[in-house]
């Protein structure tokens, strides 16, 4: 099977990147964009136009740039610099808006007609202003070439602001030029989930109730919260990384086969699955969810402090950074499969991928022989040392019976030879070619809030468990699966370690 080679534009493109000084736009966007200028993916011609408050000067933001992207060759880096333009000024402002037309104009008349991209990646706080400002300026749509919106997660802070959200950005859009961005639906590996379960006939009819004992994600991440302290204490692990990225990559593994390739039959798809989580709602909410938080450790050899102890951070802060779920589906297919999921901040190491454990069968013909606790497991090892990896029992060579768990791995490195394509890098580029496959919908977002609201409202009425910066998480996120005689498969080292 084979997708055409990726398209490059050919009407003039604006995009305009509101936050441009922000985290978000420094560590993945900026590169992301420049990337697809190396490669000559961008439409043609191409301008950026950057928003954040600092009072840079064009040639201040041309150098702010270049120290980000760090370009190898200079005659590329000279053209991309070209088409970089900056306008200061708080988004929440509507004059903010009104100098960015100006600009925007002035330009256009050098021009021919073109098309728009908004894109915002600022503190949430200011996507409804942003939305706003952009209605009242008459810059959410155009009668010449299309306009589109790119915005971040998270998308809202529960059910009732992301509807709110939805609500404002459909007076303003309509839902096909809307794209938000969950980057974990770009992740080339998560990709592979698709491919992997519906182009491989035999694994579809495995992947039900009848043969999956349990679903488990683990998300780990070594790192800590430093330089996102205000963000990160308002938000939170559920909301930053569940709410969002998980479940999300959770409905690619378990959704219905689509209809077609057809982006909104992908996307039914994964939204329909989403919408038949069980709700938490009246359940043993300990049963379901425990949180934690990090105290002062050691990652990779260095004393790193507790979460309290970062400025920034209230002393008495409940904020979650580590997370543990069991949830489940309401569906024939899924009835009584237990998915349990594991994330959380300065955790042992950095660690993305999705375990299927099979079921074992009783009274087979070496149930006699001890050979260990673990049946057959599908792991999805999405970062780092990325491969599909089944543990399988063979027999040790020599004279007696004994069995050995064997893993029969598949990893990418050994396969291509090839750089991935960075999710950002995928996500704009598809946007910009109106291919909204990997977007989430806004009924999909609303049907995650709606089991997230639960978990959060528990939150605010229990103490993180805390856990010891470089450990797997509090004592209490073993306990959550072992009352169901279950355990977290640790992430093995060894996979795909090519
Ligand atoms: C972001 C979260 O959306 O995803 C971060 O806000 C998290 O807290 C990040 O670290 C993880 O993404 P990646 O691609 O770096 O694994």
């Amino acid at each position: 099977m084979s997708t055409p080679p990726l398209k490059k534009l050919t009407e003039p493109l604006t995009l305009f990147l509101i936050g441009v000084t922000g985290d978000l736009a420094k560590k993945k966007i900026l590169k992301a964009i420049y990337k697809l200028h190396e490669k000559q993916l961008l439409a043609s011609p191409f301008t950026l136009i950057g928003n954040a408050r600092s009072p840079l000067s064009r040639e201040e933001f041309q150098a702010y740039v270049k120290e980000i992207v760090r370009p190898s060759d200079d005659g590329t880096w000279t053209s991309f610099a070209k088409s970089l333009q900056y306008v200061a000024g708080n988004a929440a402002d509507e004059a903010t808006f009104a100098k960015i037309k100006a600009l925007h104009q002035k330009l256009q008349k050098q021009r021919t007609c073109g098309n728009h991209m908004w894109y915002i990646a600022t503190l949430p706080q200011l996507y409804l202003p942003i939305i706003q400002n952009l209605k009242q300026c008459q810059l959410h749509n155009s009668s010449c070439g299309w306009t589109k919106l790119l915005i971040e997660k998270p998308f809202g802070t529960d059910l009732a602001s992301a509807q709110k959200l939805n609500q404002e950005l459909s007076e303003a859009f309509s839902e096909d030029q809307i794209y938000r961005i969950d980057h974990f639906l770009g992740k080339e590996t998560v990709q592979n989930l698709v491919a992997f379960r519906f182009a491989n006939g035999m694994f579809e009819e495995l992947w039900s109730n009848k043969h999956i004992d349990h679903v488990q994600v683990t998300h780990s991440e070594s790192l800590g919260v430093a330089g996102r302290e205000q963000f990160y204490d308002a938000t939170g692990a559920t909301r930053d990384v569940v709410q969002n990225h998980l479940l999300q990559m959770i409905a690619v593994c378990l959704m219905e086969e689509p209809a077609s390739l057809n982006p909104d039959d992908i996307r039914k798809s994964r939204s329909a699955l989403l919408k038949s989580l069980t709700g938490l709602s009246g359940k043993n909410m300990a049963d379901h969810v425990r949180f934690g938080q990090f105290t002062a450790g050691v990652i990779d050899g260095q004393k790193v402090p507790g979460y309290l102890e970062h400025e920034g951070i209230p002393a008495e802060s409940n904020t979650e950074t580590a997370v543990a779920l069991k949830l489940g589906i309401d569906s024939p297919r899924w009835a009584g499969v237990p998915i349990y999921v594991r994330t959380g901040k300065r955790l042992a190491r950095d660690v993305l991928e999705l375990s299927v454990q099979f079921k074992d069968k009783p009274n087979r013909m070496f149930s006699s022989i001890k050979y260990g606790p673990d049946p057959n497991i599908l792991t999805f090892r999405f970062q780092p040392n990325e491969g599909i990896v089944l543990r399988l029992f063979v027999k040790k060579p020599g004279h007696g019976i004994e069995l050995d768990m064997v893993p029969m791995e598949f990893c990418y490195r050994n396969t291509y030879q090839m750089d991935f394509i960075e999710a950002y890098e995928r996500l704009i580029h598809d946007a910009s070619n109106s291919d909204a496959t990997l977007f989430p919908g806004h009924e999909s977002i609303e049907s995650s809030w709606r089991i997230i609201d639960d978990v959060l409202d528990y939150q605010r009425r229990v103490k993180p468990d805390p856990y010891p910066a470089g450990s797997w998480g509090p004592e209490s996120f073993t306990k959550l699966i072992e009352q169901d005689g279950r355990e977290w498969i640790e992430p093995s080292i060894d996979v795909c370690s090519v």
